[in-house]
């Protein structure tokens, strides 16, 4: 299939395993010859911090990307990405993906907190997985890989729980969300979330997590679970990662409910999805919530149609930004006419995505690939980590 081709080099990639591989003995070996008297003292911790850097997991990013600093972050495996991510979330990877060190992951354990049927797990992880490939992310740039394909995450999150304490979980915002609205569900699964994210983003041991404002406070518990870590071990292993927005500020596409941001929450039709079809997206436009029209020349917008101008902003030519920007200035502005024009510019913008979405999600083979592609990649570097931390913290008999 033509898609797999453009997307995935094999040989680019048996080339890049065969190099972890290299690096990984490498590794072993630097590890045994290290400070032999550590093995009669496993609490003695190495303080220099040279040596700290000359770490395997160190010594493998610094041969793959010598000047990078690693970025981490997870998708919601909830499937059905819609404009407002593509152009708040996603484009953001793809630029870093150019310029760091990249893992980006499917967080599917997240999402068991909420008890998926395995039929509805398995279809929504390949969406989205088919979603971000569609809109640009590179299993050859960056890292991209299932949260539950390296079992290192759940070693880690283990560990880091013996010292999350209770007291903080229960007062996590997200926490106290969920239960108030499903208390018929409040699992440990949700009062640990934090813990598992912590681990996610620990794993690889990230300096930076491009995060929307929702998530700041479970980046918070991170920080304090790495720093907790490497006070009690005495101990710089856990660098501080730290929120990250790339370059200009995200933009926010409003949803067509005239209310704010476009999201799923706020219902179907508020959003337009990445693989919705054409009628259905005419049907949602014509349907966007307008007003009774302007009331004067030149008067200033309400929400709702400004709402539909930046939309137009996106996804329209400037030409016909113009044309409406002066109907509505005149007060012949017709939102029918609006709307038509806005639907159609959102569908050409949006029909190639979809026509790749579509494409990928049938590639079987190509979606194999790129799952144990990013597998390997994001198992050589947590493997790295989670013996480092068993043995800082002493599991080495
Ligand atoms: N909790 C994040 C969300 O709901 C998803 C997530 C899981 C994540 N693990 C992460 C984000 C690690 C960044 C880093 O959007």
């Amino acid at each position: 299939m033509q898609c797999a081709q453009n997307f995935f080099n094999q040989k680019a990639y048996l080339n890049h395993s065969s190099l972890l591989r290299k690096i990984k003995k490498i590794g072993y070996r630097g590890r045994k010859n290290r400070n032999p008297l550590r093995k009669n003292h496993p609490h003695q911790i190495r303080r220099n911090r040279n040596e700290r850097n000359l770490t395997p997991q160190n010594y493998v990013i610094s041969l793959i990307s010598p000047t990078m600093e690693t970025v981490v972050s997870g998708i919601r495996s909830t499937g059905n990405l819609h404009l407002g991510n593509y152009f708040g979330a996603v484009k953001n990877f793809l630029k870093m993906q150019d310029q760091y060190n990249c893992f980006f992951f499917i967080a599917d354990y997240h999402s068991l907190t909420t008890h998926p049927t395995p039929g509805n797990l398995r279809q929504s992880v390949r969406q989205v997985l088919a979603e971000y490939l569609a809109s640009g992310l590179d299993p050859e740039k960056c890292t991209l890989y299932i949260q539950s394909d390296i079992p290192e995450t759940a070693e880690l999150y283990l560990l880091l729980n013996m010292n999350a304490y209770m007291g903080e979980l229960e007062r996590s915002t997200s926490f106290k969300d969920k239960v108030r609205s499903q208390p018929e569900n409040v699992n440990a699964g949700l009062l640990t979330y934090p813990v598992l994210m912590a681990a996610d983003i620990l794993i690889h041991r990230a300096a930076k997590v491009p995060v929307g404002k929702d998530q700041e406070q479970h980046l918070e518990m991170t920080r304090t679970f790495g720093n907790r870590f490497n006070r009690m071990y005495n101990t710089e292993f856990f660098p501080e990662p730290v929120a990250f927005n790339f370059g200009e500020s995200l933009v926010k596409i409003p949803g067509l409910d005239g209310k704010g941001k476009m999201g799923k929450s706020e219902g179907e039709m508020n959003a337009v999805f990445l693989a919705e079809s054409p009628d259905s997206i005419r049907k949602k436009v014509m349907k966007a919530v307008t007003d009774a029209g302007p009331a004067h020349a030149n008067s200033v917008k309400p929400e709702v149609v400004e709402n539909l101008f930046t939309l137009m902003k996106v996804v329209s030519t400037a030409e016909t930004i113009q044309y409406f920007e002066d109907k509505w200035n005149d007060c012949s502005i017709r939102y029918g006419d609006l709307k038509k024009q806005l639907a159609e510019d959102i569908i050409s913008f949006q029909a190639p995505l979809r026509e790749r979405i579509l494409e990928i999600q049938q590639d079987e083979t190509y979606l194999q690939k790129v799952m144990k592609m990013g597998k390997e990649k994001a198992h050589a570097s947590a493997s790295l980590t989670v013996r480092e931390v068993r043995e800082i913290i002493g599991i080495n008999y």
